[in-house]
């Protein structure tokens, strides 16, 4: 591991560490000390509940049961761009599964799958509330709409 990502790892474990100083034996702390993990670590990793549980000093399988409950949680590590392809009913009948087809196709992954390199994960979502640009996707925080499988491969070069 090279010095840098142990910094990282460091400044991560610091950042925990204030969470949990933070919490300290305050009652109802799982929910908000999984989501303040999450942010620092980018999802939760196993030995991330492991600590939790024992500075909680709640059963791991409690604190693994409400991370895999809430989908707000991610177990595993995300990439560094969402992309969440509508397949809302506006969108399916205007082409949405072409549209995942070729994004799918285009990233080598399927749903709720990450890249190897951590560039893209890909999601579906019921609705984007963009339906008036069916077939519709969102990469992070931008809509994409009106498109075509074509165009949505395409807007995914601009994320890196
Ligand atoms: S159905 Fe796709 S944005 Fe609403």
């Amino acid at each position: 591991m090279s010095n840098c990502n142990c910094l990282q790892e460091e400044a991560k474990r610091e950042a925990l560490e204030k969470v949990f100083e933070r919490y300290a034996g305050q009652r109802g702390a799982l929910i908000p000390l999984l989501q303040e993990a999450q942010e620092i670590y980018g999802y939760l990793p196993g030995e991330v509940l492991r600590e939790i549980a024992r500075r909680l000093r709640i059963p791991f399988s409690q604190v693994f049961g409400v991370a895999t409950f809430y989908t707000q949680f991610h177990l595993k590590p995300r990439g560094r761009n969402i992309v969440r392809i509508c397949q809302g009913t506006a969108c399916h009948v205007r082409g949405a599964s072409r549209v995942f087809e070729a994004v799918s196709q285009k990233l080598g992954i399927g749903r709720n799958e990450t890249t190897p390199d951590l560039r893209y994960t890909l999601e579906t979502v019921a609705c984007l509330g963009a339906c008036g640009l069916a077939p519709a996707m969102m990469v992070n925080d931008d809509t994409h709409g009106r498109l075509t499988p074509e165009r949505a491969a395409s807007v995914l070069e601009q994320y890196k």
